[in-house]
């Protein structure tokens, strides 16, 4: 009975909270990696780390208590190549400096900036993660990626020098003596975080991978006009990101007086990300979501089952929410762009007489998937496998998928 009430809740939060950004693809479980990438979180997003990777602008001065400092930047916002450039920060950051033994100047110094893409800054969990692991190539499942990967977070001097917790600055320094708070845990215990994340967690950020294929055909021919339509989405899912890759040919014919008609022919083939969003009745306890699962947003939602379409009347089917063994998925597509390739023909005159036209435009085509409700197979809870078939207006609607973790 309680989760009934959830569901309820759910579908009309999910009417109500339109506008709520979806941030996290599926609830999480003991089978997510994202639960082993989690107790990483605190180190790559501490001060000691994150000012370093995009925290503080050193030109302007920005958030760099040692205020402007005058040294060239890359375009990607490196501090490119070689242990000269970080000369003039050595003044203040001394810690790893190399001197010359007769003169005592500086001629070299680890303490640099990384480019803009290794930024730690504003990124959420499931964010931080596919960073780190898409910056570090641990996404080939390559064992050698992982041990480079491993052994920079082991022997990196700059890293080292952030888990001491004093920005670089050693008690000789001008700057010195410096007191900052390390992070929350020791470099030992954040590398044996890591290793579980990459030899349990495969170093992957979500749980659920596979494919999930749409097919849509529109045949409408009637009183001499056509209204043609064939589409295939082909979505692969990793670590619970999703892309898909599109075709759809089609075209439309319409017949005016005389001689006038025009005919649209309409050709895609393109990428596109997709939201995915997988949610588990049984995560939904307490009548609340689960900790970092928010309300999805359903654009065009075809029909909310057990509650009617959206904008109309009828063709309500049974809720899921009513089973512990429901589940939801959620699919959105972005928008792709493909040609129109038109002709016209127009009649002027008395006797009228035909001119015919043609030209390409763009075409505008968005997938539209909406909500599935679906059992999960008791026997094989880990496994979603089904298929659902549905009319939207012309279009005949085939959806299948099956998703592993
Ligand atoms: C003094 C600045 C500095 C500090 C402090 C620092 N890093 Fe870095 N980090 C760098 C630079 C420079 C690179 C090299 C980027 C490149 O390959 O171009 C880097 C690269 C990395 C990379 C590989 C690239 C990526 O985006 O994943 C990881 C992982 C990393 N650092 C983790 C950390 C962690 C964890 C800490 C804190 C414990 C830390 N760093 C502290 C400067 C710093
Ligand atoms: C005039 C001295 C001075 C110079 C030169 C200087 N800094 Fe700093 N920097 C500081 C001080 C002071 C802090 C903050 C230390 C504190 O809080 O006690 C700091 C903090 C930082 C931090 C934050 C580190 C952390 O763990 O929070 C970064 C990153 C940084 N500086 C980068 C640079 C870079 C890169 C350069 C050279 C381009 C540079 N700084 C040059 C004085 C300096």
């Amino acid at each position: 009975m309680r989760l009934v009430r959830i569901g309820v809740g759910l579908v009309s939060l999910l009417l109500a909270v339109g506008s709520i950004s979806a941030g996290v693809a599926g609830a999480q479980s003991a089978k997510d990696p994202l639960e082993l990438f989690a107790p990483l979180y605190p180190v790559f997003s501490d001060d000691r780390c994150a000012n370093c990777h995009g925290g503080v602008n050193v030109v302007t001065g920005e958030d760099h208590p040692g205020g402007p400092v005058n040294v060239k930047l890359q375009n990607d916002g490196s501090m490119c190549c070689d242990n000269k450039v970080g000369i003039v920060c050595a003044t203040c950051h001394d810690e790893g400096a190399e001197t010359d033994p007769e003169t005592g100047a500086v001629t070299g110094t680890p303490w640099k900036l990384p480019q803009q893409r290794h930024s730690f800054v504003g990124k959420d969990l499931k964010a931080m993660c596919v960073s780190v692991r898409d910056n570090n190539g641990l996404n080939q499942g390559d064992k050698a990626q992982w041990n480079a990967f491993f052994s920079h977070l082991e022997s990196d001097e700059l890293i080292g020098f952030a888990f001491e917790g004093k920005r670089g600055i050693t008690d000789k320094s001008p700057e010195g003596p410096v007191s900052a708070e390390p992070p929350p845990m020791s470099r030992e215990e954040f590398l044996q975080k890591v290793d579980a994340w990459l030899r349990q967690g495969d170093a992957r950020c979500g749980p659920w991978k596979g494919t999930i294929s749409q097919t849509t055909t529109r045949n409408v021919i009637a009183g001499g006009n056509e209204d043609v339509l064939d589409a295939q989405v082909d979505i692969t899912v990793e670590d619970g990101d999703a892309k898909a890759h599109v075709t759809a040919n089609g075209h439309t014919y319409s017949k005016g007086q005389a001689c006038e008609y025009r005919r649209d022919t309409f050709n895609l083939t393109g990428d596109t990300t997709i939201d995915l969003q997988l949610l588990f009745n049984s995560d939904m306890t307490g009548g609340f979501l689960p900790p970092g699962v928010s309300i999805p947003n359903v654009p065009n939602m075809p029909n909310i089952p057990g509650f009617g379409p959206a904008g109309g009347a009828g063709n309500a089917s049974a809720a899921d929410f009513e089973s512990n063994t429901g589940y939801s998925m959620i699919i959105k597509s972005g928008t792709l762009k493909g040609t129109d390739a038109w002709e016209e023909s127009t009649a002027s005159g008395d006797p009228p007489k035909c001119t015919v036209k043609s030209g390409s435009s763009d075409w505008q085509y968005q997938p539209t998937f909406g909500l599935f409700q679906k059992q999960l197979d008791p026997n094989d809870p880990d496994h979603l496998k089904d298929s659902d078939s549905s009319s939207q207006g012309p279009d005949e609607i085939r959806v299948a998928w099956d998703l592993t973790r």
